[in-house]
């Protein structure tokens, strides 16, 4: 018998059965696809003592009780069809393990779905990619707590040190709060994978620089405490070469998502609150993909081709500020979620499980953690004194793309947020005052 059941072994799913296995954890692993006889366990040693089914009874018969089943399947018809399978096959106190990038709400429906055959639920988002996830990946937990116990001691085993010296997962309260603090996350990476991209184009567009001067950049920074895994990674790319071409003069520039960015948005509309970074970071990937329409606006706007010098220590500085504006907008999510939803995520146990094994890990998350009170992050007086630092370089920087014609997505939307929301009156006074006129909406009168 094994100690725990993986259903779908892509390539995160391979990871973790990898790193399973070699913290003694035997698993028993399922894909329908599976071709038992080209045995993934030749490929990887570390899998020499596990199962491979393409039997789903086989494969549940083979895990010890109460069964752990991890299921990491996308979101969508894949995912439905594995719930009903798992809800038919398992017994009473098993634990089923959601551990894909789940929307919070499909999650928390799936876990009705469950408890109503006296399964135990836990909805769980899992960071790091293929390499992290082998390592010790960054887990976000929401469900029963009953099978969160009996989960306990296996994640530890798989999972990283943090900054705080536990492992990297955590309970973040019932079912949909585990994928919520995942969706977080991805949104923090989608801003932070635009900014580092934004910067990376200001500095190609002054025809001033190489890819190589950038990478030195970014290398120079990533021992600073702008250092972030995402940063470093960066660094490689713009190196690396594919036939003798750099990758980035050959890459396809359009950028694909997998939902997660698009429902935090979601998420940010229905609460009412400012995700104007994120929203920014997505509309990149949609114009970047709409080929046609940039063709025919390439042929007829005109921009100008300039050389322009940069002052890459007011870059550091912008891109700091617009880091901490995108962490900010993500706390007030989260506070907003806790306040209408009656959640209690903390988001210092948030940042604590991202500091490491995560995509986002770096030197910024361990900063936020140990110095600033995130929990309430506007009574904390020093992000505003370092914001007031901060600003004016990102003016020059904005005023800098401005003038060449090179925008600077994430960027001009964090200079934009801080001047509205630290303004006591707003454009708004007029919006409210055109309500009342066409649709006779009260007002309030101060
Ligand atoms: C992680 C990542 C991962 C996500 C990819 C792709 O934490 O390991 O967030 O879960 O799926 O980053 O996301 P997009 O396809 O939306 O860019």
């Amino acid at each position: 018998m094994t100690d725990f059941g993986i259903i779908g072994v892509g390539r995160i799913g391979t990871s973790l059965a990898r790193n399973m296995s070699s913290n003694g954890i035997k698993v028993s692993l399922y894909d329908k696809s599976f071709d038992t006889s080209t045995d993934i366990k030749t490929h990887y040693s570390e899998l020499e003592s596990s199962l491979i089914f393409n039997d789903i009874n086989k494969f549940i018969s083979s895990i010890s009780s109460p069964r752990k089943v991890l299921v990491l399947v996308p979101s969508g018809p894949s995912l439905d069809e594995v719930i009903s399978l798992c809800v038919k096959n398992l017994d009473s106190n098993d634990i089923l393990i959601d551990a894909g990038n789940t929307n919070p709400t499909v999650s928390f429906k799936n876990h009705q779905k469950i408890n109503s055959k006296n399964l135990l639920y836990l909805g769980m988002g899992i960071s790091g990619g293929v390499e992290g996830v082998l390592k010790g990946p960054s887990i976000m937990i929401g469900g029963d707590l009953k099978a969160f116990k009996e989960v306990k001691n296996i994640f530890s085993k798989i999972t990283s040190n943090t900054i705080n010296n536990t492992k990297s997962f955590e309970l973040f309260g019932d079912s949909n709060q585990g994928h919520f603090v995942k969706m977080v996350h991805n949104g923090i990476e989608y801003v932070e994978m635009q900014l580092i991209s934004s910067i990376y184009y200001l500095m190609i567009k002054s025809n001033k620089y190489e890819y190589d001067d950038i990478a030195k950049i970014f290398k120079k920074w990533s021992k600073s405490d702008l250092n972030s895994y995402l940063l470093e990674i960066s660094s490689t790319k713009l190196l690396e070469k594919r036939d003798g071409n750099f990758l980035l003069d050959i890459i396809d520039d359009k950028a694909d998502d997998n939902g997660t960015g698009r429902w935090m948005l979601k998420y940010g509309v229905d609460l009412g609150c400012s995700l104007s970074m994120l929203n920014a970071a997505l509309d990149s990937r949609f114009i970047s993909k709409n080929n046609n329409v940039r063709l025919k606006f390439s042929n007829s706007i005109k921009k100008d081709i300039n050389e322009y010098d940069i002052n890459i220590s007011s870059l550091a500085d912008a891109y700091s500020f617009c880091r901490l504006i995108n962490y900010v907008q993500a706390f007030l999510l989260i506070d907003s979620a806790n306040q209408n939803y009656g959640w209690d995520i903390s988001i210092s146990k948030a940042l604590n499980v991202w500091s490491n094994g995560s995509i986002i890990k770096s030197d910024l998350i361990n900063t936020l953690y140990k110095d600033y009170s995130v929990d309430n992050i506007l009574d904390d007086k020093k992000i505003f004194k370092i914001l007031n630092k901060l600003k004016p370089r990102l003016i020059d920087v904005l005023n800098l793309s401005l003038k060449n014609d090179v925008s600077l997505p994430c960027f001009s939307e964090a200079l934009s947020y801080i001047n509205q929301i630290s303004s006591l009156s707003l454009s708004t006074k007029l919006i409210q005052a055109q309500r009342n006129q066409f649709g006779s909406h009260k007002i309030n009168i101060n």
